[in-house]
């Protein structure tokens, strides 16, 4: 390994599923490691793809300027490129063959002279990016995914500003919603954990929120629906995360990708919801399925400097002496983990979680048994 007074050369990727906030670790990454430490930066394009592939671009101070504020990435991703399990073709009966190209990402490395690596991406990525490090690659990990399920951290960057376009959306449905005094159903993203759901839902003021964790009961939300047309404003919002699930039911899989790391593609839980409620209560009810908008457009402020810090602190961590560690914010403040304890574990919502105990407080259903514990507004009693 080499020790950080003699580190000369420091690649950047981009893994995974694209967030708001990549360009802004991207450019703290180049900036410091220029600015403060004099060592060069190169770009690996496309994620591993790019690793395996030896697709490599230097980044200098021009090749970041003024990319803070764009959505995606400059260097492009790739969610299917796993190096110890990379699809080199198919057999005759379509099936995937994989193959482990470790080495020709080891070859990559010495051909372009990378003391380390930085490796933005998310719990996929990190598993992707384990065996290289036990491999001897130098990996310093910055958490993305706008799911926010990584394990370690608190916070991954483009968490926020997902949760900002969702409840926007959510605003939206709110508005149409009343005129027409239907139901509103809204399916977001998130994987198996419900932290956009949560927060959107909350800052939306939904009326109904489905999580992954919290199994739901479609009699319980229809009672609830019934009750606010009934005796409520006589629309109601419910947000609903791709990774929710009937009691005794399951997630619902809108396509499977064997080559990918991550082969589930989650999708079509809002559209089995608003028809049920429909059945059920006799509410015109409609469903809006928000999708990649999520993952798309400008950082909003928190994420720009949510990444801005996590690209320095990367370097820093890098050149403090940091081996395979992956860097993470916990109670405000930015420390480092080992790498391969985050790599391929998730972190789900606690179903105690302050802000589920907050939202029941003042009357939200999360379509389970358990009453919202108000005393006051009888239609907004769960029973
Ligand atoms: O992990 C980010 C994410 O957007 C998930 O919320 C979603 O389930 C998945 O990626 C979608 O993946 P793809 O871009 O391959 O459709």
């Amino acid at each position: 390994m080499t020790p950080p007074s003699a580190i000369r050369r420091v690649g950047v990727l981009t893994g995974g599923g694209d967030c708001p906030g990549l360009n802004a670790v991207i450019r703290a990454v180049t900036k410091t490691a220029i600015r403060m430490h004099g060592i060069e930066v190169i770009g690996i394009e496309d994620g591993f793809l790019g690793l395996i592939e030896n697709r490599t671009r230097p980044l200098t101070f021009k090749d970041v300027s003024g990319i803070l504020t764009r959505g995606g990435t400059v260097l492009g991703s790739h969610n299917k490129a796993n190096p110890s399990r990379y699809c080199v073709g198919h057999d005759g009966h379509g099936q995937p063959i994989f193959r482990d190209v470790t080495e020709r990402c080891i070859d990559t490395c010495v051909r372009n002279r990378l003391d380390a690596i930085i490796v933005i991406g998310g719990d996929g990525t990190m598993a992707c990016a384990a065996p290289l490090v036990r491999a001897g690659v130098n990996i310093i990990g910055v958490p993305k995914t706008i799911d926010n399920d990584l394990v370690g951290t608190e916070i991954t960057f483009g968490f926020l500003t997902a949760v900002a376009t969702a409840t926007d959306a959510l605003d939206r449905l709110h508005s149409t919603a009343d005129s027409h005094h239907r139901v509103m159903v809204c399916e977001v993203m998130g994987r198996n954990a419900g932290w956009i759901a949560l927060h959107s839902g909350v800052a939306s003021g939904s009326d109904v929120i489905l999580l992954p964790e919290i199994a739901f009961d479609l009699d319980v939300v229809s009672d609830y629906i019934r009750s606010r047309m009934r005796s409520g404003p006589g629309f109601a919002i419910v947000v609903v995360a791709e990774g929710a699930k009937p009691a005794g039911g399951h997630q619902i899989i809108a396509r499977h990708d064997p080559t990918s790391p991550d082969p589930v593609r989650l999708g079509g839980i809002g559209h089995l919801v608003a028809q049920e409620i429909e059945k059920r209560t006799g509410a015109e009810t409609r469903t809006t399925v928000l999708g990649h908008i999520q993952r798309g457009g400008p950082p909003i402020a928190a994420d720009r400097i949510l990444g801005t810090n996590f690209g320095y602190y990367a370097l820093e961590t890098l050149m403090k002496g940091g081996v395979g560690r992956m860097v993470v914010r916990e109670n405000n403040l930015f420390t480092d983990v080992d790498l391969l304890f985050a790599a391929g574990k998730q972190r789900l919502v606690p179903p105690n979680h302050p802000l589920i105990e907050a939202a029941r407080g003042i009357g939200t259903s999360f379509g389970d048994h358990v009453s919202s514990g108000s005393r006051g507004e009888s239609a907004a009693v769960v029973v």
